[in-house]
């Protein structure tokens, strides 16, 4: 492969995104029948974390030592990017010890930065603007749950318009899935994201809408998802979100004014008793842990093809069709 499979967005992932849909439910088949596959033999992932991490860490660990591969988990604290080295500078010297790097970074500049000083690939493991590889597993998740089609259907976001709701507006827009956003003025997601959102979703015939009320969101919807109202970085602003955000709850009362069988997202850490309730966490509308699963999988799926390559479908590929992509 010449080309260096960077994933700063999810746009990165959106021509090969159905085949990586599919690749990760295969590679999951694989793990839960305990099949040996160690196509990242000799291969190494380098892991930035300026802010904490359950799940990203654990699941891209797990995903590299699984795939035959290893990860090294790398704090600024504990390095000399803490000190003053320069991200470029970094960029260049991991790029002589290892095959690609995940990086949790504070500013998407930083992020770029790195990327373009690195002569290996470059994974979002979040920043401000985006978190493109928690997106992959939510549409892994839904894909599982719909058959292998998002077609008809329409998912709910409620809450702040942060680097969770930008990815999943892109990851939305590019599988064709109808969106709404419920989001208090003021925390609205950037207008050129919208507009690049909207641009791709004209191309599958996604619907996008940004909306104030809750309860308009999710009439007629599917799923609603919702994230933390004050994300990593913004704790300054807690008291003046909390009060914001007041109504933007995903509790079992907005689940039934949705469509019937309607569940419930969170790509966690949650925050019980604000974005979503105790009831709704603990009951069964909700996809909530097979998300969280599915980070391993659909991880696993991105490093296949940005270290050595996505293998082709065991069966014929759809024929190319026209309106949704699926
Ligand atoms: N959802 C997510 O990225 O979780 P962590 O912050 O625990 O990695
Ligand atoms: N929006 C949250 C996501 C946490 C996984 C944050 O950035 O903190």
């Amino acid at each position: 492969m010449t080309e260096k499979h960077d994933v700063l967005s999810m746009t990165d992932l959106a021509a090969d995104l159905p085949r990586l849909l599919e690749r990760a439910s295969e590679l999951k088949a694989m793990r839960k029948a305990r099949t040996p596959y160690r196509p990242l033999e000799g291969r190494y992932l380098a892991m930035i974390f300026e802010k904490p991490s359950t799940r990203t860490r654990s699941s891209f660990e797990i995903a590299m030592t699984d795939l035959g591969g290893h990860a090294v988990y790398l704090s600024p604290k504990e390095m000399q990017l803490g000190r003053g080295e320069t991200v470029a500078d970094t960029a260049r010297v991991l790029s002589r010890y290892y095959d690609a790097i995940m990086y949790r970074a504070y500013r998407h500049t930083d992020m770029v930065e790195l990327a373009k000083w690195s002569s290996i690939p470059v994974i979002n493991g979040l920043d401000d603007a985006e978190h493109p590889c928690q997106i992959a597993a939510d549409l892994l998740t839904l894909w599982e749950r719909w058959g292998g089609s998002f077609r008809g259907r329409r998912l709910a976001y409620i809450g702040d318009g942060n680097n969770v709701l930008n990815s999943l507006l892109l990851g939305t827009a590019i599988t064709g899935l109808d969106f709404v956003a419920a989001i208090p003025e003021g925390y609205r997601p950037k207008a050129p994201l919208v507009a690049q959102a909207r641009a791709i979703a004209r191309t599958t015939g996604a619907r996008l809408e940004i909306v104030r009320d809750p309860r308009e969101a999710a009439k007629g919807s599917d799923v609603l998802y919702t994230d933390v109202w004050v994300s990593m970085g913004d704790e300054a602003e807690e008291a003046q979100r909390k009060a914001a955000f007041q109504g933007y709850q995903i509790s079992a009362e907005l689940l039934r004014a949705a469509r019937p069988g309607a569940f419930a997202m969170h790509d966690l850490p949650a925050h019980r008793g604000l974005e979503i309730t105790d009831e709704v966490m603990d009951g069964e509308s909700q996809a909530i842990w097979d998300q969280a699963e599915n980070r391993l999988h659909a991880q696993k799926a991105i490093l296949e093809w940005a270290l050595v390559g996505t293998p082709p479908a065991a069966r014929a590929p759809r024929p190319p069709g026209k309106g949704k992509a699926r």
